[in-house]
């Protein structure tokens, strides 16, 4: 009997199972080729059709439009904080960033050594606890984009209603990636990397519209260009084989669930049951994010002191619920409820939280 525990790891996180098991089943020797798929050459015909199928369900499950190519890199999202400058922020331009908190300041502080930059937005004045509405954002003249954070991982904020802006909009949608339809006709970059939803850590899959590619910064290296990549198929070098492996077979698990559609339903209602408990709790649990910018992925909440908190996480492991200690930044706890986590898990979670309040009154 294997052994598997409810997950709540903010990344890398769990995996759907039946994924796990089909890559093991398959991995010393690949589809009767006496060796493993990270063995092989990646310009042979095993990993060809990995690599083009991977492409091509990342197009079908994401729903993406022709005019935007996909691309898979190497170096995680972290990467994409300077590549997305790298290659867009032009000399004579500049670029707007939303401070929503974190992993925002992540894209903001790398940003800064390629060009002018300025907050379109800061969330420092309400503690980061919701993001902007669309009439709060102030371009500036000559913005060559807007760079966004659709999900604050740390501080379990994310956009409701997506910015509506008349610059190219950028966004890094980590940790919401493939849990919500995207409207692209408001996007011109996204990118994410696949250790949440889609992967094990270590690649980003970016999505990028044609017009952008044209603008494309050509003085740097060749990795760090992305009408390379484009050019090449994302094989422009040795590709990072075992990700891409990984990220044809969930999509494929979540396209076999029935999609996007299904996948978003799904996360709001897992969200539901925990922010419910939260929400009739008292002031036992208490969340401290905006109703409406609440995040669907990441489930942050407080008790009414840090013993509390201590032994709740205490108790909460020896139950089996792993990995709900908030970030050590902000302390607290934090529960991720990625797509491969089951409903009986939030269930799991939403139960003991109930049970804990019981069994410690204040
Ligand atoms: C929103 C967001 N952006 C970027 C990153 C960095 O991703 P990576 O570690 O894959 O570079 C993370 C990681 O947790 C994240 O949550």
């Amino acid at each position: 009997m294997i052994r598997r525990v409810n997950n709540f790891s903010a990344g890398p996180s769990t995996l759907p199972l039946d994924v796990l098991e089909e890559a093991q089943a398959e991995f010393v020797d690949y589809h009767g080729a006496g060796m493993a798929l990270i063995e092989m050459s990646h310009r042979g015909k095993h990993f060809d059709a990995v690599h083009h199928e991977a492409m091509a369900m990342s197009r079908k499950v994401f729903q993406v439009p022709d005019d935007f190519q996909v691309l898979f890199l190497q170096g995680g999202a972290t990467l994409q904080f300077s590549m997305v400058p790298m290659n867009l922020l032009q000399q004579r331009t500049r670029a707007g960033y939303v401070d929503s908190g974190s992993w925002a300041q992540g894209a903001i502080s790398d940003a800064r050594h390629y060009g002018e930059i300025y907050t379109a937005w800061d969330g420092q004045g309400c503690d980061y606890t919701r993001m902007p509405a669309t009439e709060e954002l102030q371009l500036q003249p000559d913005t060559c984009y807007l760079h966004i954070t659709s999900n604050e991982t740390i501080g379990g904020t994310r956009y409701v209603d997506w910015p509506a802006v008349d610059v190219p909009l950028i966004c890094d949608m980590s940790s919401d990636y493939m849990s919500r339809s995207i409207p692209w006709d408001r996007f011109d970059l996204v990118y994410g990397g696949l250790q949440k939803n889609l992967g094990p850590a270590g690649m980003a899959l970016l999505f990028v519209r044609d017009s952008i590619l044209e603008h494309c910064n050509r003085n740097i290296g060749r990795y760090l260009r992305y009408d390379i990549h484009a050019e090449k198929d994302s094989m422009f070098n040795t590709p990072p084989v075992f990700p891409i492996y990984m990220l044809g077979k969930i999509l494929k698990w979540m396209d076999a669930r029935g999609g996007l559609e299904t996948i978003e339903a799904e996360a709001e209602a897992k969200a539901a049951i925990l922010y419910s408990v939260i929400d009739s709790s008292d002031g036992y649990f208490h969340c401290p994010v905006d109703m409406d910018s609440r995040s669907v992925m990441n489930v942050v909440f407080r008790l009414t002191s840090e013993e509390l908190e201590k032994r709740f996480l205490d108790e909460s492991e020896s139950a089996e619920l792993l990995n709900l200690k908030g970030h050590r930044s902000v302390g607290g706890c934090r529960a991720s409820i990625y797509n491969a986590m089951p409903r009986e898990g939030a269930q799991a979670l939403a139960d003991f939280m109930i049970d804990f309040r019981e069994r410690h009154p204040v």
